[in-house]
């Protein structure tokens, strides 16, 4: 094991139990909960141990400096905490500890960047608990209102600005407006350096997607007495609605998933009264994704109709197209030898990307898994991720 990836698993193993679901193996980190905010305290933790002062945003995103912080032409480099119901370790945590570890080679060779270099911690990436993917920086860059975050709920009813304490800040385009780059490591979320047997790749783009809220309304009554014609059964509308959206993205060779459900009053010997469905669906095109949408829309409420049924649909999140920044893609993927690669999943780099020049790197991850406990990545590939982590940080902060 080289020195570094020694340092990344010491630095790794401090975190790794935190949230940790003993029988999944996977992790229960939601925004803001216990488990979350104990990975906050570790993250200023680690930055005062490197005299790294941290500041807030109001938002719920934390912020460590190497510089002054109120200095302009600021290099930010980080990711999230938060997980998926029992997602994987590196989701996240990969894109902070890399960070960390990155200013630490950069100080060990004696490197002095000429601008600041700023540690993110961005709240609810995931959308896990509040139900909008990357909160955090929609709040900080204005693409969400103030209003609708704060009063976004999770399933106990706690609401944002309960959770976080206060009412969020909202846009910040001043502090926006003093980070001159952003780079977020991530461990992949498939198979492509596998296949291109490389450790290490810079992201090109993020296929447009978005979060579809299908709210199928029937007649709950008895499941024993009920004949099979007099029902109005939401469940039957909804598992139509789960195979069309299968059957019509892979016409389109786009993406859909219907990967969570909520049933009332969820009953074996009750027809169900509501059944509640959420589409997650991307594409590698725009008008491929609205087409798809649009699609399953039209067969459930055609299928709804021969339900009895009512159907309606919400779209709770919508990201469009990110083509992050192809000369600075260009410039680290000479850099550091590496592939370029589109992909499919959401980040915080994808919402930065639109205010300021945005970049992603990612790390390989032999399972190609993710959003699952199966995710993985060795530690040497984690400390290749770190040294070109560093190399980019140089290469934008001294040059
Ligand atoms: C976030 O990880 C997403 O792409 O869903
Ligand atoms: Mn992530
Ligand atoms: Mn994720
Ligand atoms: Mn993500």
């Amino acid at each position: 094991m080289t020195d570094l990836a020694g340092r990344f698993r010491a630095l790794w193993d401090e975190i790794a139990p935190v949230g940790r679901d003993a029988g999944s193996g996977g992790y229960l980190r939601y925004a803001l909960t216990e488990p979350e905010l104990r990975l906050r305290e570790w993250f200023r933790e680690q930055a005062e141990h490197r005299g790294m002062p941290v500041t807030a945003d109001g938002n719920g995103n934390l912020f460590a400096w190497w510089g002054d912080p109120q200095a302009g032409d600021v290099v930010l480099t980080g990711s999230h905490f938060d997980s998926v119901p029992h997602g994987g370790a590196y989701d996240g945590p990969l894109g902070i500890v890399s960070a960390f570890l990155a200013v630490d080679e950069l100080r060990g060779t004696g490197v002095v960047p000429g601008r600041p270099i700023a540690v993110a911690a961005f709240v609810e990436e995931e959308g896990a608990r509040f139900g909008v993917p990357c909160l955090g920086s929609r709040l900080l860059t204005g693409e969400i209102a103030v209003e609708r975050a704060a009063g976004l709920r999770d399933a106990a009813g706690v609401s944002f600005a309960e959770a976080l304490g206060e009412r969020p800040a909202g846009a910040d385009p001043a502090l926006l407006g003093r980070f001159a780059a952003f780079v977020e490591l991530h461990v992949e979320q498939g198979r492509a350096l596998v296949e291109a047997d490389a450790p290490v790749a810079v992201a090109s783009a993020i296929w447009p997607h978005g979060r579809w809220r299908f709210d199928f309304h029937g007649e709950g009554n008895h499941a024993g007495t009920t004949r099979m014609a007099d029902r109005r059964d939401p469940m039957l509308t909804y598992a139509f609605t789960v195979l069309a959206a299968n059957k019509e993205a892979r016409l389109r060779d786009a993406h859909a998933t219907v990967g969570r459900v909520s049933v009332e009053p969820n009953a074996t010997n009750a027809i169900p009264s509501r059944v509640t469905g959420w589409l997650d669906a991307r594409a590698a095109e725009p008008e491929t994704l609205r087409g798809l949408v649009g699609a399953v829309h039209a067969k459930a409420a055609e299928r709804a109709k021969r339900d009895g049924t009512e159907l309606t649909c919400t779209e709770e999140s919508a990201t469009p197209l990110v083509a992050f920044d192809g000369g600075l893609a260009d410039r680290l993927a000479e850099l550091l030898d590496a592939p370029v690669l589109p992909t499919g999943a959401g980040h915080d780099a994808g919402v930065l990307a639109a205010h300021l020049p945005t970049a992603m790197l990612f790390v390989r991850n032999p399972t190609g898994v993710s959003h699952s406990p199966a995710e993985s990545a060795t530690d040497a590939d984690c400390a290749a991720g770190v040294t070109a982590l560093a190399r980019v940080l140089e290469e934008l902060a001294c040059r």
